[in-house]
């Protein structure tokens, strides 16, 4: 009896042989192992071997079945049909996950710019100390720009050897610019607010206000003429300089690590008083030691300024800061040159 099992596996192990696809494995193995297949066919006539026959014949069909559960894993596997949940490859696999062509030219995808990461970074950090986001335009004008910022028709700020003037800057009554910073987004906040509460300030601002600024300087290492800040403004019942110097510290150590620090030093700006220039110790390269940095300006919002956007500075007060987003770009990631962030070398944007 056992020869006719020989007789199977012959057929069995010679009709695997010739298996070239998913689809005629498959019928193997309907025919051989499966529920309806011949090993178990033979399994079944167990009963009808004599007795004495019966636990060689029982082991025999046992082993048959085994090494060609087996044998089928491995055709499976060589021709990459495996698991799949029965799908039926024809011709060479192809490996869908492997990088197209574009890939193999060496630049890779590309990806977002620094600063453009950098200030969603900065606006998050913000936000979980309760900042929302604020706009304003780039194409300004004189009194967003300057006049309700408590900078006067005199002040050398107002120059046009240091701003793009649109019209003539003497234009009547407001020539427009392109903002030389985002201070203006205060004074747009605030009038939004004080006409949201019809003529009077009824509820706290907590906003920053990133965004592109422009100077005609020359350029050089650290120079463009266009730029970005990100502006700071909160004003509530009882703000302090206290809190201004906390929300700072907080966000240095969020943005540069637990060990960063903070320093105020005492400054001008026609639209804060007090005002201070704010440093962070950090630093640039490697393989130098840190140093501080100076990352703009902050102060007390002027009450000349809260009251040229229709806040009463004796009911609120606020504090307000001003950072070059590229310098704290340039601070994080040890880069020595602004110009680095315009250039877009592929050798340097993969660095950072
Ligand atoms: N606007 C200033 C600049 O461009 C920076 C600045 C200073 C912003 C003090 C502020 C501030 O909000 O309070 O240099």
């Amino acid at each position: 009896m056992t020869a006719s099992l020989e007789q199977l596996s012959a057929e069995a192990t010679s009709a695997l042989a010739l298996v070239a696809d998913p689809a005629a494995l498959e019928q193997w193995r309907l025919g051989f192992i499966g529920p309806k297949g011949r090993v178990k066919a033979a399994l079944a006539g167990t009963k009808d071997v004599p007795a004495e026959d019966r636990p060689a014949y029982g082991k025999r069909v046992n082993e048959l079945s085994k090494s060609l559960e087996e044998a089928f894993k491995a055709r499976q596997t060589a021709l990459g049909a495996g698991g799949g949940g029965g799908v039926a490859a024809k011709g060479p696999m192809v490996d869908v996950t492997e990088p197209g062509a574009f890939y193999s030219t060496g630049e890779g995808p590309g990806r977002r710019h620094i600063i453009m990461r950098v200030r969603e970074e900065l606006v998050e950090v913000f936000a979980r100390m309760g900042f929302a986001v604020a706009d304003g335009p780039e194409l300004e004008d004189d009194e967003h720009n300057f006049a309700k910022l408590n900078i006067p028709a005199d002040h050398p700020a107002r120059d046009p050897i240091d701003n793009f003037y649109i019209d003539d800057p003497t234009r009547a009554p407001r020539p427009r610019m392109f903002r030389s910073q985002t201070s203006t987004v205060q004074v747009r906040t605030m009038e939004q607010a004080v006409a949201a509460g019809g003529g009077k300030l009824r509820e706290p601002i907590k906003v920053v206000a990133p965004g592109r600024v422009y100077r005609p300087d020359t350029v050089d290492a650290t120079h463009l003429f266009m730029f970005h800040q990100i502006e700071g403004l909160y004003i509530d019942r009882g703000v302090s300089m206290a809190d201004l110097k906390s929300t700072l510290l907080n966000f240095a150590r969020a943005y540069f690590g637990p060990q960063a620090e903070v320093r105020l030093r005492p400054s001008f700006f026609p639209f804060t008083e007090p005002s201070a220039e704010v440093d962070m110790k950090i630093r640039l390269r490697e393989d130098q030691p840190e140093r501080w940095m100076e990352l703009g300006g902050c102060g007390m919002v002027h009450p000349a300024v809260l009251e040229a956007s229709g806040i009463d500075p004796e009911e609120w007060t606020g504090f307000a800061f001003g950072f070059g987003i590229e310098r704290l770009v340039m601070g994080k990631y040890s880069v020595p040159d602004i110009r680095m962030l315009v250039e877009n070398d592929v050798r340097f944007l993969r660095q950072v």
